[in-house]
């Protein structure tokens, strides 16, 4: 097949017209299809309904009664089931609410306004501070750097995680940058997995601020599609051993797990990082809610009752990115306008097509009925500076709306494409 930079403007403007009716075709149909956020579709929720049963008696196994205030940092046997799927001990874990996300926010916001263990002062009080943000990442985080006024620095991701030359030559001579976004495991949204150099790199790397900290948000670590699946190294541990204990906060949540919205988060750091925030948290809250967490640990009961929940999960949700791939192989593949990637896990498939088209691809697809995620979001301030980067969030829909979805993106990618070409 020749791409399409091969072709002539006479081919190309018949292509052009060719996929133009298809194109008005579709847009008869007054379709309205929604790829844009990353959600589990209803089956997947349906997985954990058991969690509303067992609720007869609300006392945790030490007689802490679940109903009443206490336990700032969570009920114990929810700190321990976290600890042993993270390989961490209890101390470690501080077991929030609903959002890991708003575990973040929060962390983010004392550094800026008190400090955090260890500062000598808090971010606010320091000139033109900055963030590194790995791209394309989660448009989320960008949010809650920008509302800060962090500056934001982009570093491009690798096959094995960010930029690690870029990072380790920026933080060792800049004392402004205070900190960095990591999605380390099935990054949102490209899928990849940090390496085990990455992770160790980032653990023991020289940094010009000593108030630098990493944010690993580990919101996909056990969101894998396949039996055999990607490995993260534990940061927590190399940060320890490199003489860094306190420059990483991680993050997680059973959004994905049980019920977005409806879950129950942890954040885990050292000790000394968890006991310093605990007396923070204290000021703005009595505790999260424990009834949520003790119905949490029994449905989930061990690391292997997840596994088995998971792969439940991934056996409904591995079509749905089946689906995807093979609907862009069979229309895109070859033409040299579009390059996506087939991850082993995570909710998303980052899909790059022709530099200066995400835009107009995002807009045709829009007026044909069908929504994604806005070009550039997953980009700092919003710029993707190729204007080329995609996310595909396939979860949610039924495989029969997601198809169709999928066949009248590749006509807007094609669309986009040749009109770029032409000129
Ligand atoms: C990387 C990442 N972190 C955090 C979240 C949100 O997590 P939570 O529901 O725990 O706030 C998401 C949701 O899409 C995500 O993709």
């Amino acid at each position: 097949m020749q791409t399409y930079k091969d072709l002539d403007k006479e081919q190309l403007e018949k292509r052009k017209e060719e996929l133009l009716k298809i194109y008005e075709d579709y847009k008869n149909k007054n379709l309205k299809l929604d790829m844009s956020r990353g959600k589990p579709c209803t089956e997947q929720v349906d997985l954990s309904n058991g969690l509303f049963e067992n609720t007869d008696n609300l006392f945790t196994r030490d007689g802490f009664d679940c109903r009443n205030y206490g336990l700032l940092d969570g009920i114990q046997e929810a700190k321990e089931l976290f600890a042993e799927l993270f390989d961490l001990s209890a101390e470690q874990v501080f077991v929030g609410g609903n959002s890991s996300l708003n575990l973040m926010y929060d962390l983010i916001a004392k550094a800026y306004i008190f400090g955090l263990n260890g500062f000598e002062k808090p971010w606010g009080k320091q000139e033109n501070i900055k963030f590194l943000c790995p791209a394309p990442g989660y448009d989320r985080h960008f949010a809650i750097t920008e509302q800060f006024g962090i500056e934001m620095i982009t570093i491009p991701m690798k096959n094995d995680g960010p930029d690690m030359d870029m990072v380790e030559d920026l933080v060792s001579r800049d004392e402004s940058i205070k900190g960095m976004w990591c999605i380390p495991m099935y990054s949102n949204p490209t899928g990849l997995t940090y390496s085990d150099t990455v992770v160790r790199r980032l653990a023991s790397m020289k940094t010009k601020a000593k108030d630098f900290r990493i944010i690993w948000d580990n919101a996909y670590a056990f969101h894998h599609l396949y039996d055999e699946h990607d490995k993260l190294l534990n940061i927590l541990d190399e940060a320890e051993k490199a003489g860094n204990p306190d420059r990483v906060y991680m993050f997680s949540s059973t959004s994905k797990i049980t019920f977005p919205g409806g879950g129950i988060s942890i954040m885990a750091s050292s000790r000394e990082n968890i006991a310093h925030i605990k007396k923070q948290i204290s000021i703005q809250t009595i505790g999260y809610n424990k009834i949520n967490m003790l119905l949490h640990v029994r449905f989930l009961k061990n690391p292997e009752n997840i596994k088995n929940l998971m792969r439940k999960h991934a056996d409904i949700i591995r079509p749905k990115f089946d689906a995807v791939n093979e609907i862009l192989s069979k229309n895109l593949n070859g033409k040299g306008i579009a390059r996506w990637n087939n991850p082993r896990g995570g909710y998303f498939i980052s899909l790059n097509v022709l530099n200066g088209c995400a835009k107009r691809t995002v807009a045709l697809a829009k007026e044909a009925g069908v929504t994604l995620t806005p070009a550039g979001a997953t980009y700092p301030y919003g710029n993707d500076p190729d204007d080329s980067n995609i996310r595909i969030a396939p979860t949610y829909p039924p495989v029969s709306e997601l198809r169709t979805a999928m066949e009248i993106l590749s006509v807007c990618i094609e669309l986009a494409a040749i009109e770029k070409i032409l000129g």
